[in-house]
């Protein structure tokens, strides 16, 4: 993956945003047809259990996309509220249910648009970019109940670095998603040093770390992190 050479960091965060509203038709597409060849083989199984691992009795699942894990929490009698920026993914789900669902972005929960609290928020490849994410993780100790944890899964470092081992945006990619895409955004690559700095910065501390493993070649897929408030 390369590294992008554009200078303004809210050019990029802006184009996350817009990339998401222009494609979440093929992006519906892809998670209901079950494109995603990781995510049927490891990353969803992965994220559910280890939410429910901690058997939370309340969910947030913040960038929720078409909604499938709130209504896989659901299934599991949690009471889950999924939120999107993307409003056309977010009545898809309200259309498919259960779950609860807002059409909201990070900037407006960073800013207290929320104002309830869950034992687990979770954020399953919703976590793209720079400056949104620290604001949005700023939000968090103040979104978790008592001895609630945040779940974040997202791209190996290992296998997202690209050529350099640091953070900074990256071009995205469609690849291995489908049909049907326009152009992608760009994403912000964290090293796993850049996750634990975001995370303490928000005041957050990191209790386990998971690598979810290829079951055919043995690499990793995801990295998912679990942290609590310090
Ligand atoms: C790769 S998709 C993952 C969707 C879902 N978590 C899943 O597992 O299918 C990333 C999601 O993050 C959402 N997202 C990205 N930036 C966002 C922001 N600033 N505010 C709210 N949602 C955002 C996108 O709209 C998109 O639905």
């Amino acid at each position: 993956m390369a590294t992008v050479g554009l200078p303004h960091s809210s050019t990029c965060e802006q184009a996350i945003l817009d990339t998401w509203h222009a494609n979440a038709v093929p992006w519906l597409h892809a998670v209901r047809g079950q494109t995603i060849a990781s995510r049927v083989l490891v990353t969803d199984r992965a994220i559910l259990e280890t939410v429910c691992a901690r058997h939370p009795r309340t969910a947030i699942d913040l960038g929720c996309g078409e909604g499938w894990l709130v209504r896989a929490l659901a299934s599991r009698h949690i009471d889950a509220l999924g939120v999107d920026a993307v409003d056309a993914l977010v009545q898809a789900a309200k259309r498919a249910g259960p779950g609860r669902f807002l059409t909201l972005d990070y900037a407006a929960v960073a800013a207290g648009a929320l104002t309830e609290r869950a034992d687990a928020i979770v954020c399953n490849f919703s976590l793209l970019g720079d400056t949104s994410v620290n604001g949005l993780l700023r939000a968090i100790p103040g979104l978790l109940t008592a001895g609630g944890a945040l779940i974040v899964q997202t791209l190996h470092p290992l296998t997202a670095m690209g050529s350099t081992y640091r953070d900074g945006w990256r071009e995205g990619s469609w690849s291995g998603c489908g049909d049907g895409f326009g152009s992608a955004a760009p994403w912000y690559f964290r090293t796993i040093g850049g996750w634990l700095a975001s995370l303490s910065g928000a005041g957050l501390q990191l209790t386990q770390l998971l690598e979810p493993l290829h079951p055919h070649d043995g690499g990793p897929v995801s990295m998912i992190l679990v942290a609590r408030v310090a």
